[in-house]
Parts: C-alpha cells; sequence; structure tokens
C-alpha cells in the first residue's frame, strides 16, 4: 500500500484594507469597466508597510494549527513558496517557523512563482509519502503590493496580498489524499514576467531604482497565450492520466491571475461554471497564495465533501505551470 499524503487542514489569512478598481482610477489612467472586463478583478486585498509576508504565512499557519487542534511544535517540516521573501535570507519559511513557535520544523522556501504553491504541494508530499515526516505545512504567500508599481497600469491592477496553507499528514484511506501531479517548468519564458533588479545580475543601484527594476515586469500579453494554452492543456492530461474526465471532478481551483485564462481551461474541461473555485474579483493575484487561498475559502464555504475529486491548475513566471489532483479527505465543516 502507498503511504498516501492527505490535506488535513485548510486555512487562509488576507489583510483587512481593501483597495478597489475605483481607487486604482485615482491613481492611474485605468476604470473599473477595463478592470472588471480584461481580468475578472473587483478589488484586493493590502497589507501596508512594516508587515511582511511573513506575518500573514504565520498568521495562516496559527488558523491550520488551531483548526486541526494541534500544538505548533508538532509540526515537522515548514514549506513557504513565495516571490516576495521578508528578505533573501534567512528563508521566510524560517521566520514563519518562530512566529508561530514550530520549534521542531526544519523549514526552507519554494520558488515558483504563481506555481510555488503546487510545487511546495508536491515535495510536501514526498517527505509524507516517504515515511520520514508526519505532519508537513505547505505555505502559498505573497505580499504582491511590495512589488507592484502604483504608476504602470498594465501591472498595478492585477495584484494583492494573502496567505494560504494546508496541513498534510499520512492517509489512513488509501483512496483519499493527493493523488497525483504533474508540473512544468520553461526558462524559455523567463523574459516575460519578471523582477529584474536586486538579485546577483543586476543588484540593487541607483540605475536599477531609476529603471523601476525592483517592481514586476510583465508582458502581459504574451504571459495570456502561453498561460490560456499550458493551464488548460495541463489541467485535461492529469484527468486523462488517472482515467477522469471533467464529468468527474466536483470542484476545479485554477490559480486566479485572469477570469479569461480560467474561462480556457473550464472550456477545455467542458466543466460548468458551478464548479469552478472563483474569488480573483475580491482578491485579484496573489500569486502564490491564489491556490490554498481559494481552497480554504471552498472548504470552509461548505463547498467540498470527504471523498469529492478536486483539480488544481495553475500558470506562473518562469513559466512554470502544473496541475494536481487531490481525493478530499476532510468532512463537510458546513454540514456538520
Ligand atoms: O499570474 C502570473 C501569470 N500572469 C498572467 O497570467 C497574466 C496574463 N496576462 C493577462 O492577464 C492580460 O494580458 C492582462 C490583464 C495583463 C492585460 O490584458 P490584455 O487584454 O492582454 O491587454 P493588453 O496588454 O493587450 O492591453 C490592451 C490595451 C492597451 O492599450 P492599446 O495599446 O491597445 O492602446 C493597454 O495599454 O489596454 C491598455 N491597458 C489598460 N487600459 C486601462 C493596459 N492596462 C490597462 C489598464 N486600464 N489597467
Amino acid at each position: 500500500m502507498v503511504r498516501r499524503a492527505y490535506i488535513s487542514a485548510s486555512s487562509h489569512w488576507v489583510p483587512e484594507k481593501v483597495l478597489t478598481n475605483f481607487d486604482l482610477e485615482k491613481l492611474v489612467d485605468t476604470t473599473d469597466e477595463w478592470i472588471r472586463t480584461r481580468t475578472g478583478i473587483e478589488e484586493r486585498r493590502i497589507l501596508g508597510a512594516g508587515k511582511a509576508t511573513s506575518d500573514m504565512a504565520a498568521e495562516a499557519v496559527k488558523a491550520l494549527c488551531k483548526q486541526r487542534g494541534i500544538d505548533p511544535k508538532e509540526i515537522d517540516v515548514i514549506v513557504v513558496a513565495t516571490v516576495t521573501p521578508d528578505m533573501f535570507f534567512p528563508s521566510t519559511a524560517n521566520l514563519v517557523q518562530e512566529k508561530v513557535g514550530a520549534k521542531n520544523a526544519w523549514s526552507f522556501d519554494v520558488a515558483a512563482a504563481c506555481s510555488g504553491f503546487l510545487f511546495g504541494l508536491n515535495i510536501g508530499a514526498q517527505f509524507v509519502q516517504a515515511g520520514t515526516h508526519n505532519k508537513v505545512v505547505v505555505v502559498g504567500a505573497d505580499k504582491m503590493t511590495s512589488i507592484t508599481n502604483y504608476r504602470d497600469r498594465n501591472t498595478c491592477v492585477l495584484f494583492g496580498d494573502a496567505a494560504g496553507a494546508v496541513l498534510l499528514e499520512p492517509s489512513e484511506d488509501d483512496d483519499i489524499g493527493l493523488l497525483d501531479f504533474m508540473l512544468h517548468s520553461d526558462g524559455s519564458g523567463a523574459e516575460y514576467l519578471m523582477l529584474k533588479g536586486g538579485g546577483s545580475l543586476n543588484p540593487a543601484s541607483l540605475e536599477t531604482i531609476a529603471n523601476d527594476w525592483h517592481f514586476i515586469y510583465q508582458d502581459g500579453k504574451s504571459v495570456f497565450k502561453f498561460a490560456v494554452t499550458k493551464m488548460a492543456e495541463v489541467a485535461v492530461n492529469i484527468l486523462e492520466r488517472n482515467n477522469y474526465s471533467g464529468k468527474d471532478i466536483k470542484m476545479l481551483i485554477p490559480h486566479q491571475a485572469n477570469l479569461r485564462i480560467i474561462d480556457g481551461t473550464v472550456k477545455r474541461l467542458g466543466i460548468d461554471y458551478d464548479k469552478v473555485m472563483i474569488n480573483i474579483n475580491k482578491y485579484g493575484n496573489t500569486t502564490a497564495a491564489t491556490i490554498p487561498l481559494a481552497l480554504s475559502e471552498a472548504y470552509q464555504q461548505g463547498k467540498l465533501d470527504k471523498g469529492d475529486l478536486v483539480l488544481f491548475a495553475t500558470f506562473g513566471g518562469g513559466f512554470t505551470w502544473g496541475s494536481g489532483l487531490v481525493r478530499w479527505g476532510l468532512d463537510n465543516p458546513v454540514k456538520k
């Protein structure tokens, strides 16, 4: 029998402060109508100065432990997926470990942009499957506003701040848990979506600041073309590999970058919209946090029952993309 990992708790945390499309109309030459029709976003959350990605991640992990009824000292590993670490080093996961008091956990970050949570989930699952660890926390967290240029209408309307987390434990039922992953990278896409400054190639300087290289650069059209094809393809491929089709899944939980990209995946899968978890309207693109945030909301709103087949799909900077298939293992908290 395979020792399978399952999601034994699912939580999220978002800042209270809301930035609406109407607020953005006052900052750049844009309109609520353009943002809604081109992206599906209505508002996003903003963390503000003095707080960082690790603060949001720590809140999500505290909520996770509370939900599962465990002491943070029981956690064995913490994996944090992020492109907005508090600092280059130490890792954000280490700062989270300290903030939640997970004294017995070792911890590290994963950098795979919007696909970071799925990459981290696959890594985390393998610690459980290998039999070496029993409680693995995987977090997707990003303070995107810390790298957003509020003078650039092409990007500033898209992003927000959030954190989502799951706890992975060994499943007692072989049918329940993380069933499969398909993950991909294509470094030739690096040039279309990046943060150019501050790394070893272009260390911070007056020039990098003058060139806005410490903010997200995105060639939206090029990224869109890849995203709309690849996210749909990888969602269909994982179902086929496991002898399922769109009708077998209870819920698609896609990366929330653009409603039109999600549309492409929904159409390829041939599923109805009531099977798709969408919250991009409330939060925008929160990069590594979108999937665990949407999962946590779906779970807490009572949209998932034990035994449901859940499909994750993502596309992001790198390029990176992938899918994950889960047989849900928690009772519905609303029906309980
Ligand atoms: O999560 C990581 C992966 N990222 C993605 O998946 C994002 C993929 N890309 C996208 O979602 C879309 O490309 C965007 C939402 C970023 C942009 O939408 P688009 O339909 O591709 O617009 P565009 O970049 O082709 O721009 C169309 C027009 C341009 O004006 P002109 O040149 O036609 O006169 C832009 O300057 O819309 C203009 N524009 C805006 N107008 C009002 C761009 N941003 C804005 C804005 N408000 N905020």
